[in-house]
Parts: C-alpha cells; sequence; structure tokens
C-alpha cells in the first residue's frame, strides 16, 4: 500500500504517477519532503506555543475566511506569525502539486492546512472524532457530492515517528463491510446517488449563505456524504472492525517525511505522533483517470446490482 517516491524518483516521473497512485489506494510516501517546511525558529515556536493555547483538535488555516482557527486566546503577534506560518506551509504544498501532479490541480478547492500539535496516542476524543480509530473520511466540508479528498501529510517532529494503521481501501472495506454497515444500496436503483429536491433546496440556501459566511458551507449534504458519514461511523462504533486483523498495516512516517492520500480512499488511524502539518483539498472526480475505483461509483454500482 506503502508507495515511495524518493528524490531520485520524482526527478524521472511521469505526469500521472503520483495522482495515479493515489487512485489505486495508495498511501504516496516522500521519505524526504519535497515540499520546503518552515524555518527552525518557525518550527520551534509552533511546537512549543501551540499545545498551551489549544482548544480545538488543531489549528487550521481557513483560506475562504483567510483567518486561522483555534488562536482566538493568543496575542495578535503571535496569531500573525503562526497564520504567515500556515499559509506559506499551504502554498508551498499546492506549488509542489501542481508540478508534480497535476490533474489533482484542475479545478480542486484547497481547503485547510492545520498543524497538529498535540500527542495523537491517547487523546480519549470522542470517538466519531478519534483519529486512534480506523475510518475513512467522510463530508469535508459540508458536502463533497462524490469529489476526493485529499490530504497531504508533513511531520515536523524532530524525534518521532508518526504512526498510521490502515485496514484497507474502500473497495474491499465496502465489500467485507458495506452490508453489515446497513448504507442502504440494496435495490436502491440509479436513484441512490440522486440528490432530492429537499437536498438541492438545502444546497441553494447554503450557497447563498456560505457567499456571506464561509464557513455555513459544513451545513450542505449529500447522499453521497450522507452514506460515507454513516460508514465513518460504523467504522468507528464497530469494536470487532477495529479489532480485525485481516488488512490490518502499520505505517510509520519519520521525522521530516510526507505522505499523501485520498483519505476518502485509504482506511487511516493515527496511532501515536505529535506535530504534524495537514493540508486538506476536494479534488474533482471528474479529475480521476480510475473513476470506478472512486467511492461514489463503487456505490453507485452495488445499487445497480452488479
Ligand atoms: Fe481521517
Amino acid at each position: 500500500m506503502l508507495d515511495t517516491f524518493d528524490t531520485d524518483r520524482l526527478q524521472h516521473l511521469q505526469a500521472d504517477d503520483i495522482s495515479d497512485s493515489l487512485e489505486r489506494g495508495s498511501v504516496v510516501f516522500f521519505p524526504q519532503s519535497p515540499v520546503p517546511i518552515p524555518s527552525a525558529d518557525d518550527l520551534l515556536l509552533i511546537r512549543r506555543e501551540l499545545p498551551e493555547l489549544l482548544r480545538l483538535k488543531n489549528i487550521s488555516y481557513h483560506p475562504e475566511a483567510d483567518r486561522v482557527r483555534g488562536l482566538d486566546e493568543a496575542d495578535p503577534e503571535l496569531a500573525a506569525r503562526v497564520k504567515r506560518i500556515l499559509v506559506e506551509v499551504s502554498n508551498n504544498i499546492a506549488d509542489f502539486l501542481t508540478a508534480y501532479a497535476p490533474r489533482l490541480v484542475d479545478n480542486w478547492t484547497v481547503g485547510t492546512c492545520s498543524f497538529r500539535p498535540i500527542e495523537e496516542q491517547g487523546r480519549k476524543l470522542d470517538a466519531h472524532a478519534s483519529n486512534e480509530l480506523v475510518h475513512i473520511d467522510a463530508g469535508a466540508y459540508g458536502a463533497t457530492n462524490g469529489d476526493r479528498i485529499l490530504r497531504f501529510f508533513i511531520n515536523v517532529n524532530p524525534d518521532e515517528d508518526r504512526v498510521w494503521a490502515t485496514k484497507g481501501n474502500f473497495p474491499e472495506l465496502f465489500n467485507s463491510y458495506g452490508a453489515r454497515a446497513q448504507l442502504g444500496y440494496a435495490n436502491a436503483g440509479d436513484n441512490y446517488m440522486t440528490k432530492s429536491p429537499l437536498d438541492h433546496a438545502r444546497s441553494g440556501l447554503v450557497n447563498m449563505l456560505a457567499a456571506a459566511v464561509p464557513v455555513l458551507k459544513v451545513l450542505d449534504s449529500s447522499p453521497y456524504d450522507r452514506v460515507m458519514r454513516k460508514f465513518h461511523n460504523y467504522m468507528k462504533d464497530t469494536p470487532s472492525f477495529q479489532q480485525e486483523t485481516q488488512g490490518h498495516e502499520e505505517f510509520r512516517f519519520p521525522p521530516f517525511s510526507a505522505w499523501m492520500v485520498f483519505t476518502d480512499m485509504v482506511s487511516h488511524a493515527c496511532l501515536s505522533g505529535q506535530h504534524a502539518f495537514v493540508h486538506t483539498s476536494i479534488v474533482p472526480l471528474n479529475n480521476c483517470r480510475l473513476p470506478d475505483m472512486a467511492p461514489m461509483n463503487i456505490l453507485r454500482q452495488a445499487a445497480r446490482g452488479s
């Protein structure tokens, strides 16, 4: 599942190598971050200061609002510096993807760039918010309507690996657990993923409100996003799934390495690690070269009974 792109491989890359690997459900791994990371001074600052200030799960830069959430208690100078750091990381990741995975960035939506300042092991968060339980991501920023959730991670802990677990990719997980999770596809036919008039009315209203207050986008929904949320919750709420050894793999990401995945595709949990950047974007399903492997089309196919 790990597909390693070292410096040499990056120099001999074809335009679709990285995006194809992601679509097939690989964790695209860079032993050394190909994206410039903040200066030693900046890293020291965010490692030292942010855990103290943390009220939210993460400290996140939201480009649609051009502001950092989670820093309301910080003094303005510190807040401005943290914002500058997160914006630079976000821009550097976008520049890298534009150059090395151009298919992904066509009409994409750049989302948050976060810093995870707290040790992930033993955070005792509510199950649905916990990173320690294996899950697929669902409904980033309200509704994706089948578009893909792409996440790029950089471990900036100088000493400690970031450790992940997976239990496989969406196609095989759906095969094994889709019925048990009661995802409602049996005999659902062609309308399974079709938005109802109520969905359209809600999306219209949310779009209108979000034009003034962008964060209200999270209120949007669609049949696809509801099914993915249900599957996400099933995984986190089912101890027998969490204990399943079939398909279980663990990865260690060393200090200053980077990796990226379609997190709607690759099941994942963060078992331990502290101090990572996480950049989220939404990639249109239309950009995919292997659309039959995308969760939206797997679900559609199952509803058609073939
Ligand atoms: Fe996740």
